[in-house]
């Protein structure tokens, strides 16, 4: 592949920004200052921008601390609503989308990516993946509330012969609540369903990744090794 593309894709920079950095000089490949974007590398060269070693990866992967008013969709947003992919460089957004959905006054982590098949897999019920939330609530949970949170709830899902999908077991632990479901509403209607009510939400994990509390709320910035990794459950990519 041409080396500007090489350094766009790792480095998250616009194809235009690449090859202005490789004019500049800011870029070696194996050790060697090298100046013509057009130059053919292999996906593993030894490529460093200012110094920094770069690694190709064919998709790219970005955690965003999202804020509260902005809607999740890529679509369906009415006219004059904020919605997420505002917040990244138009050449990202129109790459990636968003890994699932958060209500519009949900906080917290947000995954983007291209690599649909990690995306899937990580939203997909039989997988299992935890998403780890903070939350504020009123009235405060008590013991009975707690319980039955852990044990599962009735919030209203049947299934085909009309009897009550009880939601899986989550984990509470202080203000946090762990659960591997991801049903449209899915918290606020579990703590409805035990008589209390969400007032804040915020996501502070998802598929083992941390949010980055650096990110101020409409930040983003790229996944690292270890997390992509994690997302992509170790797979190549
Ligand atoms: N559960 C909710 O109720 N809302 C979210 O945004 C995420 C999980």
């Amino acid at each position: 592949m041409r080396l500007d593309k090489f350094v766009s894709s790792s480095a998250n920079l616009t194809r235009r920004d690449a090859a202005r950095a490789i004019a500049k000089g800011r870029v070696t490949v194996g050790g060697v200052t090298v100046r013509d974007g057009a130059l053919k590398v292999t996906e593993d060269a030894e490529v460093a921008l200012d110094g920094a070693p770069l690694t190709f990866s064919r998709y790219i992967y970005l955690m965003m601390n999202k804020p509260s008013g902005y809607i999740t969709a890529t679509e369906d947003a009415r006219p004059g609503e904020r919605v997420v992919s505002e917040l990244l460089p138009p050449e990202t957004a129109r790459r990636v989308f968003p890994v699932g959905r958060l209500d519009r006054d949900t906080t917290g982590l947000l995954l983007f990516t291209d690599d649909g098949a990690s995306a899937h897999r990580a939203l997909s019920p039989k997988h299992h993946v935890e998403k780890t939330y903070r939350f504020t609530c009123t009235p405060p949970l008590t013991d009975e509330m707690i319980d039955a949170l852990c044990r599962g709830v009735d919030i209203g899902e049947r299934d085909g012969a009309g009897n009550a999908r009880i939601t899986s077991p989550a984990k509470l632990s202080g203000d946090t609540i762990t659960i591997t479901e991801g049903k449209f509403h899915q918290i606020k209607r579990m703590f409805h369903a035990v008589g209390s009510e969400i007032t804040s939400l915020c996501r502070v994990r998802f598929a083992g990744i941390e949010l980055d509390e650096k990110l101020t709320p409409g930040g983003w910035r790229c996944l690292m090794p270890e997390e992509i990794s994690l997302f992509t459950g170790g797979g190549d990519a």
